[in-house]
């Protein structure tokens, strides 16, 4: 059991932070592990929790607009893009203007503002950035869910933010603004086909060029995209998207079919739409882990909208030639 005393309403959350504290906080799209984006000491221990390579940068969450203006540096499209997507899923990399921000090493920053009422109310408190990842360990699945979060980072961390549980479930999109044309480097719950209407010029990676113009991805700009990631202790097996097959003992089915079981002891849960299987994909995956489950198998999304970010998100999870 945790201490009834870490559940922090956000002035306490506020407080934890400004005193250099390390907190957990729900936003729309995944629990966040937060620290101070000035605060080196913090910002470090946010790595050494989740075990995370240090070339990896943080995203520094905003309470509204004009503070991510004071910081970095907002083009007339950038600005376009966060008034129409945010407060929202969407995070985009602009060049810094506060040298302050960390890590100090890079000229650019990754922002966003989430749609989250606890977490708006801790960063307006607050007024300052807060750095924050997923709140998963490195290379485990993102954690929507409370439970998940209270049992990985219990007795890690000075406190966590009590609030509604994330309502999308899946990580921001991202899009670099820092080269001549917008780059998608990360799918997430913001429609691509209405990002592509917005920025008619945004470049995709290769491997989804139907959809937009194609960039070479071989070199990541994004350095979290080439680690393995999401990955549950079971060992994952991609099936065809409408793919029947027959479930055996332990083992556990993810997609838009309702199989026939054939052992009461696997697990199932049926997606009827791309944005379920979005809300659905960690908290899956972590009730995998919970159950202990050695064998997984994850249906393809139905294609059209989502369809890439729960493809990006599966591909990774299966992947394993890249080292975390
Ligand atoms: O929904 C989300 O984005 C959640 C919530 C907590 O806001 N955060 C999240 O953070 O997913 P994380 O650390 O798991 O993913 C951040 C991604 C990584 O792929 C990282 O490499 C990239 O953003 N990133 C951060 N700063 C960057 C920068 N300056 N340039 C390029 N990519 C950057
Ligand atoms: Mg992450």
């Amino acid at each position: 059991m945790i201490d009834s005393s870490l559940f922090l309403t956000p002035s306490q959350g506020a407080e934890v932070l400004e005193k250099g504290g390390v907190l957990v906080f729900p936003t729309e799209t995944v629990y966040g592990l937060g620290a101070l984006a000035t605060n080196s000491i913090a910002f470090s221990r946010v790595y050494e929790i989740k075990k995370r390579p240090s070339d990896n940068p943080l995203i520094l969450h905003y309470a509204n607009l004009e503070d991510i203006a004071r910081d970095a540096e907002l083009t007339p499209i950038s600005r376009n893009v966060m008034e129409t997507f945010s407060p929202g899923p969407l995070t985009i990399i602009l060049n810094k203007k506060n040298k302050a921000l960390l890590p100090s090493t890079l000229d650019t920053v990754a922002v966003r503002i989430p749609k989250h009422a606890s977490a708006l109310e801790l960063l307006s408190l607050l007024g300052k950035p807060v750095a924050a990842p997923s709140a998963n360990l490195s290379g485990k699945p993102s954690i929507t869910d409370s439970i998940t979060a209270r049992e990985v980072l219990g007795g890690l961390v000075d406190g966590f933010l009590e609030g509604a549980e994330p309502e999308i479930g899946m990580e921001s999109t991202v899009i670099d603004f820092t080269s001549n044309r917008p780059v998608l480097l990360r799918f997430g719950s913001v429609s691509v086909l209405k990002l592509i209407n917005f920025l008619p010029d945004l470049q995709v990676p290769f491997q989804f060029k139907s959809i937009g113009a194609a960039v070479d991805m071989a070199t990541p700009k994004s350095p979290g995209t080439k680690y393995r990631h999401y990955a549950p202790k079971g060992k994952v097996r991609i099936l065809e998207n409408g793919e029947i097959v027959r479930l055996g003992e332990k083992e556990a089915y993810l997609g838009s079919q309702n199989l026939p079981n054939s052992n009461h002891l696997s697990y199932q849960k049926q997606v009827l739409t791309n944005k379920e299987y979005l809300y659905y994909l960690y908290r899956f995956l972590n009730e995998c882990d919970r159950r202990n489950i050695q064998s997984i198998l994850l249906e393809k999304p139905t294609p059209g909208e989502f369809s890439e970010t729960v493809l990006d998100r599966i591909f990774k999870i299966e992947s394993k030639e890249i080292p975390e």
